[in-house]
């Protein structure tokens, strides 16, 4: 009789407890679920990145830091017209991250998207010296109409992030080949800027001494030129004589021919644009998770400055949350917007009349 109450006493608290436990972990999950998040994301999401144009210079850097940074378990797929592609992929393969690496050659497109959850886009001729935009154009408005058909048809779904210049003119080519296909979102395409941004980032740090890690700046417009327009008046914990804007401006605007010039008809930026292009791919990963992430991007905007504008834009699971307003200007930063919008939206028309 005793033994049986004992039992009975023990099964009794030992549901008490179960009890207790799940109230618990319910409770700590309706408290605290929503941070957690985060993780469960990191852990269910294997990442599937292309990037087309692997074996050239701004391919490989960015595909050396993806596949150092990307989440554990994370797919990395290199495609490029150059024979030597497979090879960079076994030579990535070597480096001992839990990321995949595949190689893809000329005949193999399909193979490298399918199922890609992210396509970067570095394929196409870079400029030279004495080069100029119409040139660089004629070149690659059609490399990046064909790969556009290539991600039409095997992962529609997938966010684009487009690097091939010149970037204000290829953005829309893209969008256009996806609209004629019917699979456009635009929440989906993305023009790569931050280039001009960790440029703005270094340029600034060096110029006023500061931790590079602590300066922000947006750069909103177009990529080329005075398509460029870094909003130095909006730099917490600086601020810039007119001197100091009349030059820096044109410093961030011009970056791309500082380092054309510098490698005297050896190319234009490679390893910071691998840099910048690796920064907003984790940017993108991060909204895949579920992470708020503010990054700033050339995007499609419905009546805004232009068509396709560079703004503030809050990234989650579809790409384009919101596209966020990038706040005031000072007077020296609407007069070059004003002034530069005629040449940025006749670079967009460009590309919309390639398609046409
Ligand atoms: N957005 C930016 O901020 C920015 C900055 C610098 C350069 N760029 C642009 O990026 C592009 C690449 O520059 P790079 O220095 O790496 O040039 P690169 O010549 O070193 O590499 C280009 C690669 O593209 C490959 N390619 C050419 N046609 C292709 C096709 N149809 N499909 C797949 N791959 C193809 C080539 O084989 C080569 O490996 C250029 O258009 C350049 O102007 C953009």
């Amino acid at each position: 009789m005793l033994k049986i109450e004992i039992i009975y006493n023990y099964s009794r608290n030992f549901a008490y407890y179960l009890l207790d436990l799940i109230v618990f972990v319910r409770d700590f999950l309706y408290l605290y679920g929503q941070n957690l998040l985060p993780i469960f994301y990191y852990w269910r999401i294997q990442m599937k990145v292309a990037v087309l144009g692997a074996a050239g210079g701004i391919g490989q850097a960015l595909s050396l830091l993806l596949k150092t940074q990307l989440p554990a378990g994370s797919e990395l797929s290199l495609y490029d017209v150059a024979p030597v592609v497979p090879g960079v992929a076994v030579d990535l393969s070597h480096i001992p991250t839990d990321v995949k690496v595949a190689g893809f050659g000329a005949d193999s497109l399909g193979d490298a998207l399918t199922g890609a959850d992210i396509v970067l886009i570095p394929a196409g001729m870079p400029r030279k010296p004495g080069m100029d935009r119409a040139d660089l154009f004629a070149v690659n408005a059609g490399i990046i109409k064909t790969l556009a058909e290539g991600i039409v048809a095997n992962c529609p779904k997938a966010l684009v992030g487009i690097i091939t210049n010149p970037v204000n003119g290829t953005v829309p080519i893209v969008a256009e080949v996806f609209k004629k296909a019917g699979t456009y979102d635009a929440s989906r395409v993305f023009g790569i800027t931050t280039l001009d941004v960790i440029r703005s980032e270094a340029f600034i740090a060096e110029l006023k001494g500061l931790n590079v890690a602590d300066v922000k700046i947006p750069v909103i417009g177009g990529h080329s030129g005075t398509t460029i327009l870094p909003l130095l008046s909006q730099v917490e914990g600086a601020t810039f004589t007119d001197e100091e804007v009349a030059t820096l401006t044109p410093r961030i605007q011009n970056a791309g021919t500082e380092v054309v010039n510098a490698k005297a008809g050896g190319g234009s930026a490679t390893l910071s644009m691998g840099a910048a292009a690796a920064r907003f791919c984790m940017s993108l990963v991060k909204g895949l998770q579920g992470e708020d992430v503010v990054d700033y991007a050339y995007v499609a905007v419905e009546n805004g400055d232009a068509p396709y504008f560079a703004h503030p834009v809050r990234l989650g699971k579809n790409g384009v949350e919101e596209i966020l307003s990038y706040g005031e200007l000072s007077a020296f930063e609407e007069k070059a917007k004003n002034d530069m919008l005629a040449t940025l939206k006749s670079d967009i028309q460009e590309g919309v009349d390639f398609m046409a």
